[in-house]
């Protein structure tokens, strides 16, 4: 199983280099979905970004078999309280494997031995691979009226704002001080699936 052979980490500066590399790997899945495809060749978190957000940030590596890193999570702090997951992508070849949920389990487990009470993240909703996994980790669709600009203030300096503006890309949020047993609970249930 390659939950066997995984290893979720923090990530550290030599990381930098390899994560534009991953996030467009994992865009390649853009090829599947007609109408998408454009979003292939966009622009992607390049290595100076990563390494300026990594001082700042809760930064996740996900390393098979302690040699190949396959993916990666980034958040940033979105205010007090707050973290925003800003990418989150795994190679093309290793999709579909548990490592997306992996990386967003430790997020979230890490953010409430943190005491951190909220876990934003902004996504297109039409994919098929995002409303059914965020769902089943305990996200809900925020909306605007919940989106406070906090939250917004961790998407700042986004080398990647341009390509994406005009999208339709919905605020979820999971609620950890609320939320965090329905949350473990579904997430349980996935691992044992
Ligand atoms: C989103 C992403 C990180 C998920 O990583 P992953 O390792 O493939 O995901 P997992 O194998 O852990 O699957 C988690 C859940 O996501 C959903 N999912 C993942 N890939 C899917 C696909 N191709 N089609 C439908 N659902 C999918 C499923 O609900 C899955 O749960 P299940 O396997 O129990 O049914 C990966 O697809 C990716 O890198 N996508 C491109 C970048 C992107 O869109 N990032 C999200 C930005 S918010």
């Amino acid at each position: 199983m390659i939950r066997d052979a995984l290893t979720i980490r923090a990530a550290n500066l030599a990381d930098a280099a390899i994560l534009p590399a991953i996030e467009r790997s994992a865009a390649l899945l853009f090829e599947d979905v007609a109408g998408s495809e454009a979003l292939v060749g966009r622009p992607v978190i390049d290595q100076a970004t990563h390494a300026r957000w990594m001082g700042e940030s809760a930064y996740l590596v996900a390393e098979w078999r302690q040699r190949k890193r396959v993916g990666f999570l980034a958040a940033r702090p979105g205010g007090a309280g707050a973290l925003t997951i800003i990418e989150l992508s795994v190679r093309r070849a290793f999709q579909r494997r548990g490592i997306g949920r992996a990386l967003l389990e430790r997020c979230l487990a890490d953010a409430r031995s943190r005491r951190i009470g909220e876990v934003w993240l902004q996504t297109d909703l039409t994919f098929p691979w995002d409303a059914a996994f965020y769902l089943s980790m305990g996200f809900e669709v925020a909306g605007p009226p919940a989106l406070s600009s906090r939250v917004q203030l961790a998407a700042r300096d986004d080398p990647r704002s341009a390509s994406l503006s005009g999208r339709n890309r919905e605020w979820m949020v999971c609620r950890l001080s609320q939320g965090a047993d329905d949350a473990m609970i579904q997430t349980s249930t996935a691992q044992r699936a």
